[in-house]
Formats: structure tokens, C-alpha cells, sequence
């Protein structure tokens, strides 16, 4: 397994890669750019609100704040459900599946999700259970709430992936400094891993990072970045 990563922080907050010169979030408010691109990006509560049991994939797990924003959201929709007398159209269950080559340390991955006092609860699960031993699939269970992990490189993590993937979440480093995680040929194998009505989402709109998603298959739409930001994408299988 690769060592944890090297990281600077930015106003004591915010995580940076040194080996790949980037935030693991926005500085701005990375709680809310997670929800604005990648769980209204995939559609993901209407398509709870439909019933759809949504298998989520995500490249590049970082600090955990998708996952357990996504949890948070859910729980979110399990609420409304309930109290709408929805519940037996609601999703019942929320699979989670992510990459990560280089997992943080214990003590990073606390400070990383620090900021965020409305994730506290979920966080402190996430962290009781925080073990990246070694490298290979791992599981963690939360309830109805499961996260699959796979710790290594991508690439080769998909190619045993446990379960056709309905939303992606496309969130390697800047591309330029981590094109490994937007590779053409990863992004065949996210196509092939991907069930028949997958969406996908991502906070970058570059243009070979596009181009590598269409030529796998995908369809592609740019659509307005979170806050100051001017694009983003999503996608379809
Ligand atoms: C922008 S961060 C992800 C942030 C994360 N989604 C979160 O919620 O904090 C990108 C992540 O991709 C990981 N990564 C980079 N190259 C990778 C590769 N080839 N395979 C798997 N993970 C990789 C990095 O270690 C980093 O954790």
C-alpha cells in the first residue's frame, strides 16, 4: 500500500496535496460545491424520490466529504419519505463504491471533515471504522448504508468491481496534475462498469477530460459551475 499523503493546509482547514499540488476540496465551501455537482449533478434525489436503488461510484474517495454528504442526503430523503407517507416507494439501502491509491491517515481524514459540525455524527462513524490496512477491496457497513472501498491504484481496482455503477462521481485531482484518474482507457472501463442508465458528474469541464468520456460512450453536457466556477459536466451511458 502507498504511504498516506503528504499534506499542507491551507488556513488550517482545507487539505492540499503536495504530490499533486491541489485541494482535496474548494476552499470556498466544499460541503456545498459536493452537493451542487455531484448529488444534483446525478439527480440523486429525484431519482430516490422514484425509487431507484442508486449504486453510486465515485474516483478518488480523499477526505470522505462526497460519502458522507451523500449519506447525509439521503438520510435527508429517508426523512422526507417518512414523512410524507412515501416509504414504501424509498430507496431502502445506499451502496457507496470508491477508489483511493493514497488513503489519508486517521488523524488527517478527522482534521479534513473538522469543519463541517452537521456531518459530525456521520464522520465519527466513518472514523471508527477507518482502517486502509492494506491494499484490495474492503468493506464498511453503516446500516442500510454500505461503503465499498477499494484501496490502490483506479485502473485496476475496476476491473473487479463488485456492482454495475448508476451515478458516477468523477473526482481525481486537477487533470493536469492527476491524468492517470481521467484517462482514456479508465474511462472505457468506467463505461463498461456502468449499468444502462448511468449518469455521471464532475466539477471539470476540460476539454480532453470530455473528449475521453465521449469517445468511451458517454453523452456530455456542460452546465454551470458551483459558485465562481464557470462549467462543469454530467453525463449519461
Ligand atoms: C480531489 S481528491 C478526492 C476528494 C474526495 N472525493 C473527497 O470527498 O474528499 C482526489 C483523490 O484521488 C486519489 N487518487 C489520485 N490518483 C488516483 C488513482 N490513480 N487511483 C485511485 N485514487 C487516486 C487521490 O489520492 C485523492 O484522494
Amino acid at each position: 500500500m502507498e504511504k498516506a499523503p503528504e499534506l499542507v493546509w491551507l488556513d488550517n482547514l482545507t487539505p492540499k496535496s503536495t504530490r499533486f499540488d491541489d485541494t482535496y476540496f474548494t476552499r470556498d465551501n466544499g460541503l456545498e460545491e459536493t452537493r451542487y455537482v455531484f448529488i444534483e449533478g446525478n439527480r440523486l434525489p429525484q431519482r430516490w424520490r422514484q425509487g431507484e436503488h442508486t449504486v453510486i461510484g465515485e474516483l478518488g474517495f480523499g477526505t470522505g466529504l462526497n460519502f458522507l454528504a451523500t449519506w447525509q442526503s439521503w438520510l435527508d430523503y429517508q426523512q422526507e419519505a417518512n414523512n410524507t407517507n412515501a416509504h414504501p416507494l424509498a430507496s431502502p439501502a445506499l451502496t457507496f463504491i470508491s477508489f483511493e491509491k493514497y488513503p489519508l491517515d486517521k488523524q488527517d481524514l478527522a482534521k479534513a471533515l473538522s469543519p463541517w459540525p452537521e456531518l459530525k455524527k456521520l464522520s465519527e462513524r466513518l472514523l471508527d471504522l477507518w482502517q486502509p490496512a492494506s491494499d484490495g477491496w474492503q468493506e464498511l457497513h453503516f446500516g442500510a448504508v454500505t461503503l465499498q472501498l477499494y484501496i490502490g491504484d483506479a485502473i485496476d481496482g475496476i476491473k473487479t468491481i463488485p456492482l454495475p455503477i448508476d451515478a458516477w462521481f468523477l473526482d481525481g485531482f486537477n487533470p493536469k496534475t492527476n491524468p492517470d484518474l481521467w484517462s482514456e482507457p479508465l474511462m472505457q472501463a468506467l463505461h463498461q462498469a456502468s449499468s444502462p442508465h448511468a449518469t455521471l458528474a464532475s466539477y471539470t469541464a476540460a476539454g480532453w477530460v470530455r473528449r475521453n468520456l465521449q469517445s468511451a460512450g458517454f453523452s456530455i453536457a456542460k452546465r454551470k459551475g458551483f459558485g465562481h466556477k464557470r462549467d462543469m459536466i454530467t453525463g449519461t451511458r
